[in-house]
């Protein structure tokens, strides 16, 4: 009832905006398909991407595009990185290049195209490519046609009221950094422009030595909160309003 009466005030106070005239809880962007096919599943997914990254407050689900690294402190070889203040977008706009769901073997296929930018303020403490460092400026990361693919294991779970719903049970991924990944940093070696004008050359001409050493926990990081928001939303939304495929036996 709670989730319900929520739902029911911001609907009001936001003026219509996710509201559908069925009573459902699935926003009217939730295109369900009637079979498990690919081609259904990608056009639904790929509908449901633009605003789905926008967050529904309503639903207690957070945006993804722009998504908000408070601060993330990334330990390096050598070097300890924080990241703070950041902003990462472009999610909104990934294309969905394929989706397979396998409701009896509780497995869920996503892979997914995707332009990304994370902005943000950064400290760089310790020693990169055998210099001193002690950076602190602003950052910038673009990267061109990332391929994600999400392996997901489902489960299904009843809520109160007794209604079936999607879960997750764990996951597992690969990233790959795509076409170029491109580095703007601003000021790597305090005092020192030409140094850090050299480095930050050096970081784009071997971005993809770079990115698979440095990306990595950033990328895990990226792909928790993901994974969360999936959650909070397969907990605020049964089954029978995002797939009209009859749940398996569980
Ligand atoms: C599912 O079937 C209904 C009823 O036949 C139809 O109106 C709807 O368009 C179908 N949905 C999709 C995504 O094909
Ligand atoms: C990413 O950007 C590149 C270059 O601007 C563009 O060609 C490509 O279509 C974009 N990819 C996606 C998935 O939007
Ligand atoms: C993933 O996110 C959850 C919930 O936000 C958090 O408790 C957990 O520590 C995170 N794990 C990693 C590896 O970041």
């Amino acid at each position: 009832m709670d989730v319900l009466g929520g739902y029911v005030f911001t609907f009001l106070a936001v003026g219509l905006t996710f509201g559908n005239s069925a009573g459902l809880i699935a926003p009217d962007f939730i295109h369900p398909c009637n079979t498990t096919d690919s081609e259904c599943l990608i056009k639904a997914t790929q509908e449901a991407i633009p605003e789905f990254s926008k967050g529904l407050p309503n639903l207690g689900v957070p945006a993804l595009d722009p998504f908000v690294i408070d601060e993330l402190p990334i330990q390096l070889p050598g070097v300890k990185v924080t990241f703070l203040d950041g902003k990462v977008t472009g999610l909104r706009k990934c294309q969905v290049l394929n989706v397979e769901a396998y409701l009896e073997k509780n497995i869920f296929i996503l892979e997914i195209r995707c332009n990304i930018t994370i902005k943000g303020k950064y400290t760089a403490v310790g020693r990169l490519l055998l210099f001193p460092i002690n950076g602190e400026g602003d950052s910038k990361i673009k990267i061109v046609n990332s391929v994600i693919k999400l392996n997901i294991k489902t489960k299904y779970f009843k809520d109160e009221e007794g209604r079936d719903h999607f879960g997750i049970k764990n996951y597992k991924y690969s990233f790959d950094y795509g076409d170029r990944v491109h580095y703007t940093i601003n000021n790597l070696f305090k005092g020192n422009p030409e140094l850090s004008e050299t480095v930050l050359q050096f970081l784009n001409e071997n971005w993809r030595v770079v990115t698979e050493e440095f990306g990595q926990p950033v990328v895990d990081y990226a792909m928790n909160v993901t994974i969360d928001t999936a959650r909070k939303f397969f907990s605020a939304v049964p089954y029978d309003e995002l797939l009209y495929v009859p749940i398996p036996k569980y």
